[in-house]
């Protein structure tokens, strides 16, 4: 069942969203050459405490972490650790899903260490643009595959690979909801869309093939040849006047 939010409910999504938004934009001013992974996470926790947030990502399945930090080849689900150190040309992806006042949002960004290849470059702009394309799709009378078509076409015709093995999902007063929302499939499939849904995108693009693999630490899911990949998330929630990106700051980004 996909639970339907009331104005109230989504008012405190919007609100845990922008105060992570916050936190994700002033995240970059500490992100140089020689920042251990374990060091961002930290960071990142003490902000989430100085704003009522609370990390959902700690505890989850045993996770002791505030934060996912994947660098390079990492796709999403790094595991935050004082060796894993940032380095001049590294493409480091941020993923934080927290609560406020009991509502969730989840959000992920891409990062730039120093001089990165304009390939990086490129995926990511690719990557961003296949979310905004996917919310686009967010709307009252469409269907849920219609979101994961627009993602898939918009990645595929760059010639990125789309990962196949995790997923978006539903989000509210829990981080993982009904449904699962796919990152790719053919369009007009599964359930219509209906105002006050809200969902959590987050296409995940390699540079090379799709498929990946889980490292040894349990957690960490990597590209199995190594390539590049690029990971974005936002919460949105579907309103009568279209998709509302309850974790961007910008009013200008927030409607599509
Ligand atoms: N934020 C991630 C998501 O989008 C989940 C991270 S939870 C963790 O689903 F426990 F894996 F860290
Ligand atoms: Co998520």
């Amino acid at each position: 069942m996909i639970n339907i939010k009331n104005k109230s409910s989504i008012q405190k999504m919007e609100k845990a969203g922008s105060l992570l938004a916050e936190i994700l934009l002033k995240v970059s001013e500490i992100l140089k050459p020689g920042i251990s992974t374990l060091e961002i996470d930290s960071w990142i926790e003490n902000e989430l405490k100085k704003n009522n947030l609370i990390s959902k990502a700690k505890g989850y399945k045993g996770y002791k972490y505030a934060t996912c930090v994947s660098i390079n080849d990492e796709v999403v689900h790094g595991i935050p650790d004082e060796t894993k150190i940032l380095a001049d040309g590294d493409l480091v992806k941020i993923d934080v899903c927290a609560s406020w006042n009991g509502y969730c949002a989840d959000m992920a960004r891409c990062y730039f260490i120093g001089d990165v290849s304009l390939e990086a470059k490129k995926l990511v702009e690719v990557t961003q643009k296949a979310l905004d394309k996917g919310i686009s799709k967010a709307r009252v009378g469409n269907r849920l595959s219609d979101i994961s078509a627009a993602i898939q076409q918009e990645i595929e015709n760059h010639g990125y690979g789309v990962v196949r093995d995790f997923a978006g999902h539903g989000i509210g007063k829990n981080m993982h909801e009904e449904p699962e929302i796919l990152n790719y499939g053919r369009p007009g499939k599964g359930p219509v869309l209906i105002s006050g849904m809200t969902f959590a995108i987050e296409p995940m693009v390699t540079l090379g093939d799709y498929d990946v693999f889980i490292d040894r630490d349990g957690w960490t899911v990597k590209t199995k040849d190594k390539s590049l990949a690029a990971h974005v998330e936002d919460t949105i929630a579907i309103t009568d006047s279209g998709p509302k990106i309850l974790t961007r700051l910008n009013l200008n980004e927030r409607v599509i």
